[in-house]
């Protein structure tokens, strides 16, 4: 029996590089050996973004036809659609009885959003709603609903699968074995980097490059990356572990990587040729990417099938497994025995 994982992601923006890197990459070989749940958390994105539907609504095909395009294949992996499974939100209120009040504002990752948010919009954070603060109870529920056993996850997200593996220890505790303990998969790629240097490339930091950007957009984000700041002529030596430009290259541009290393520690490599070559090595690495894109973007009706399917089949699980759950909490009054 192959292994459950699950794994999600807001839809609120297109994909970047970082996206892929840090995590579709790896679940590109994951989906070969897993029974792998993908989830388009839009319930998640609303806490934030509730008063911006449109956005939300938008970015779930944004989003799908992003994971197709870089070769998530819908015949192995169950792509779905949060919203559309109701079980999710039924275990979200069963959970929220077996988590405080404190636990959840000592969320090591709610306490550092709530943090940011403060200081974004200036107040004592009365705008944090109940359902900001609670979204590590969905999570959990987002997990179980399938019996995820793994979640492949950056490091930000630990505190959240820490809390879920709570929630489901007391659930057993109190009601019975029921619900599976999951684990998370550590992402091998820790975060990547934005090109200003930044240590996060974040969509609303603006120094990312999106898989959908075309030559233009590369070219002119790509000229802007921070180099060397001591390279001040074309032939003086540099220091390419403090360049952005090396740094993607290195992500990208295997075949020539030494040269690109050995020529920008001797000088002989200026900074704007070696610029123009990551912008050919990354147009030609999100080519592939854009022609698929372009082929679902004008197949509407296949990505919506796409969607629809993978969501039915995860119904099916997370029915069963919301069965057993009313079962041990004995309000499985009328069900089938
Ligand atoms: N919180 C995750 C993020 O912001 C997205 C997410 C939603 C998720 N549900 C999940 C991740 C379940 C892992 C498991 O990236």
């Amino acid at each position: 029996m192959k292994k459950t994982i699950l794994t999600g992601l807001r839809p609120t923006g297109k994909l970047h590089l970082g996206h892929y890197f840090g995590a579709a990459q790896n679940w590109l070989r994951l989906q070969n050996d897993y029974d792998f749940y993908l989830e388009v958390a839009d319930i998640q994105a609303l806490t934030d973004n509730f008063d911006n539907p449109d956005k939300v609504r938008m970015n779930v095909r944004e989003i799908t036809i992003d994971l197709l395009s870089i070769g998530i294949d819908p015949s192995r992996v169950h792509l779905f659609v949060q919203s559309m499974i109701p079980e999710i939100a039924e275990l979200t209120v069963i959970y929220s009885n077996l988590v405080t009040m404190s636990r959840l504002y000592r969320n090591p990752t709610v306490k550092a959003e709530i943090a940011q948010k403060k200081a974004l919009f200036g107040n004592d954070g009365e705008s944090v709603t109940y359902g900001f603060v609670g979204y590590p109870v969905s999570q959990a529920a987002d997990i179980t609903a399938f019996s995820g056993q793994l979640v492949p996850v950056g490091e930000d997200q630990l505190p959240l699968i820490e809390q879920c593996r709570e929630i489901v220890r007391k659930f057993n505790s109190i009601y019975g074995e029921t619900l599976i303990e999951p684990e998370p998969l550590l992402s091998p790629t820790p975060r990547i980097k934005g090109l200003d240097g930044n240590e996060k490339m974040g969509k609303s930091l603006g120094n990312g490059i999106f898989l959908a950007d075309d030559e233009d957009i590369v070219s002119k984000k790509i000229m802007g990356a921070v180099t060397d700041p001591d390279k001040i002529k074309k032939d003086d030596p540099a220091n390419p572990d403090v360049c952005m430009v090396y740094y993607y290259h290195k992500l990208i541009s295997s075949k020539n990587l030494d040269n690109i290393c050995s020529e920008c520690k001797k000088g002989e490599r200026g900074c704007v040729a070696c610029k123009k070559e990551l912008i050919r090595n990354m147009m030609e690495f999100l080519k592939p990417i854009q022609e698929k894109r372009a082929y679902y973007e004008s197949h509407p009706e296949l990505v919506d099938k796409i969607l629809l399917e993978g969501t039915n089949d995860a119904r099916v699980k997370a029915k069963e497994v919301m069965a057993s759950v009313r079962k041990s909490i004995k309000i499985d009054y009328f069900d089938e025995k």
